[in-house]
């Protein structure tokens, strides 16, 4: 993960390496740190922990790393990075940028050098001293390596990146060059923004939205070399190769909180907004056709499907999970969800008549992107699902592209994007069905009304946020919680298991309430509350069954159900209740009391709730 911002023009640097490292902070927050090249001096800072605490040192201390050389106009020349932690613990030591042993080259890198031991090993035996435990070490040192022998910097970046193995975006200042980045990417991405006598770079193009109007992206084993005047591209080679200057997307909703105490917070409540709209541009009534033409499907392809395979990771893939129910209900077609991470170990059995949907909020997640890669090789046709129209996986998805359009997510923990997806996952199914056409599944217009009413609903849910707030509080020091579906709330069971884990980091289980009984059951006590997700419709009876086990086994027992479940509410300590609602269309109702109580609870204990310990917004390692 990491993110990576660089800076080479006449504007005060500080400011802007601060502002692009804001904005990448949802890539990792294990430290930060920054290098600035003043002209004569190339000063490194760096500190463990969030960017408001580099911001702490930097106004207390800006004075050695400020870029300022005396003269008037002056080139600021700088770089900068936020970590997510994959070798080396987080440190002010292995917090980028990395200096080699002479301090004359400074490195920030986003990604993981798989071969880094062997490099190192080679690097020790002549001679060299490491001070850190990371990979990143290992690139600047075998830069200063290859620089001292041939004293090219261009050459030397191109002999250095042919004996790396792994995923790598960097950014180097050298002392020599104290108007030039150099930045180089393979697996990782590296965006180039286009200013007036001015340039930049960034890990992702929104961040060079705030600066510029033109981007470039670069490509696999691409070089830039960034000056304040022009930026040239090469390949690996050394040769010059010429670049498409892109227009950047603006994003206009960027770290606004809108009155409320956290992104999460907003981002919950903004979810009846964003169904609404995705419903009203792709299903404006429910006469009319799903409008997904833009995807480029042929009629022949969609009637001919021999299978559908899904493969997300993390709250993506619970999104693939109900997807499953919808997708084999209405149109009969196979269709199975995959881990991606998991999927790269799987033989793939797909054709040129299988549909391969990767579904991915960020669009970046490695996994993600190396197993549709390997699906697609078999000749399967993609679609993708993803929030970011400028990411990775709307790249490879090109025509065959649906945007979940729930406006930029701020907070690690995945909230308005799942429910746009699942938006989405509905409506393409209905789309497929549509063009299946048979007499069966011809009559969809009540699901379509029905999905049409949903943001009416999800609205109402969201009014009750006050009393999930007062009865979830009185689970709030439980030891672990168990939540148990079954069907199309299995998924769900698992995302509020996810959701409370990664907010509140109290242990907690998802589980397919029928496999309570083969195991999990064990581990109930009157510490660990069972909450079961239990909505009227064919799957209630056996719920209802498999809850009452867990209440005689001492559980606290919490049900989310419909308004006017008495029978409900005659066994269970506590009930969430949710509009009524159908079983098929339940999951859009039945996430929101979850994602309250891991909400609800992570901020009772006092948790960084929008950036949970650990964890990173977007995954770009494998
Ligand atoms: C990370 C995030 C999760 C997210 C997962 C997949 O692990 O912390 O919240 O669900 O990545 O992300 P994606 O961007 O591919 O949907």
């Amino acid at each position: 993960m990491c993110g990576i911002v660089g800076y080479v023009g006449n504007k005060e640097i500080i400011p802007i390496l601060l502002e692009g490292l804001h904005s990448l902070e949802y890539r990792g927050y294990d430290s930060s740190g920054i290098a600035i090249h003043d002209g004569k001096v190339l000063s490194v800072l760096k500190s463990v922990g969030k960017l408001s605490k580099l911001e702490e040192i930097l106004k207390n201390d800006a004075g050695s790393v400020n870029g300022k050389n005396g003269k008037n106009e002056h080139v600021y020349c700088g770089i900068g990075h936020t970590r997510w932690a994959t070798h080396g613990e987080p440190s002010d030591i292995n917090a980028h940028p990395h200096f080699d042993s002479d301090e004359k080259i400074a490195v920030v890198h986003n990604g993981i050098i798989r071969n880094y031991q062997e490099v190192k090993d080679k690097l020790v035996k002549s001679g060299i001293k490491f001070l850190t435990q990371t990979d990143t070490e290992v690139i600047v040192q075998l830069i200063a390596k290859y620089l001292k022998e041939n004293n090219s910097v261009l050459s030397t970046i191109c002999k250095t990146v042919s004996d790396l193995e792994g995923s790598y975006a960097l950014a180097i200042l050298f002392k020599e060059k104290p108007d030039k980045i150099y930045a180089v990417r393979k697996e990782s991405p590296l965006v180039i923004g286009l200013g007036e006598k001015e340039n930049y770079l960034a890990s992702d193009s929104p961040t060079l939205s705030r600066f510029v109007d033109k981007i470039v992206r670069l490509g696999d084993n691409e070089i830039a070399e960034v000056t304040k005047e022009k930026v040239e591209f090469f390949n690996t080679k050394g040769e010059k190769i010429n670049k498409t200057v892109q227009k950047v997307i603006k994003s206009k909703d960027f770290l606004d909180k809108r009155g409320f105490k956290h992104y999460l917070e907003k981002e919950i409540n903004e979810q009846s907004e964003v169904i609404s709209n995705l419903l009203n541009e792709f299903l404006p009534s429910s006469d009319s056709k799903v409008k997904f033409d833009h995807l480029k499907l042929k009629p022949e392809f969609l009637k001919n499907i021999d299978r559908i395979l899904i493969l997300a990771c993390g709250t993506a893939y619970h999104s693939g999970l109900i997807a499953k129910y919808v997708f084999e209900n209405l149109t009969s077609i196979p269709t199975e969800v995959q881990f991606a991470s998991e999927y790269l170990n799987i033989k793939p059995l797909l054709s040129e008549k299988s549909l391969v949907i990767g579904i991915s909020q960020s669009g970046e997640t490695a996994d993600t992107l190396t197993a549709i890669k390997r699906a697609v090789s078999c000749g399967a046709t993609l679609v993708g699902i993803t929030n970011r129209a400028d990411s990775a996986l709307a790249d490879l998805s090109k025509e065959r592209l649906l945007i979940s359009k729930a406006g930029l997510e701020v907070s690690v923990a995945a909230t308005k994007t799942f429910t746009a997806q699942i938006t989405m996952l509905y409506l393409l199914a209905i789309y497929i069905s549509e063009i299946l056409g048979s007499t069966e599944r011809n009559n969809l217009k009540p699901l379509k009304q029905e999905l049409r009413l949903i943001p009416r609903l999800v609205d109402q849910t969201l009014t009750r946020a006050e009393y999930y707030q007062e009865q979830v509080l009185k689970y709030a020091n439980k030891r672990d919680f168990v939540f148990i579906g079954r069907g199309i709330n299995y998924p769900i069971a698992l995302e509020a298991a996810l959701k409370l884990k990664e907010l509140s980091y109290i242990h907690a289980s998802g589980y397919a309430s029928g496999e309570m009984k083969h195991g999990p059951i064990a581990v109930l006590d009157p510490n660990v509350p069972v909450v079961s997700i239990i909505v009227p419709g064919e799957t209630y009876d056996r719920v209802f069954q498999n809850s009452l086990e867990a209440k005689s086994r001492s559980a606290p027992m919490i049900a989310v159900t419909v308004d006017g479940d008495k029978k409900a509410e005659s066994i269970f300590d506590t009930v969430l209740h949710v509009p009524p609602v159908t079983e098929v269309m339940s999951p859009f109702l039945t996430v929101i009391p979850m994602q309250f109580l891991a909400y609800y609870i992570a901020e009772h204990l006092g948790r960084d709730v929008d950036q949970p310990r650990n964890l990173a917004k977007s995954v770009t390692v494998e």
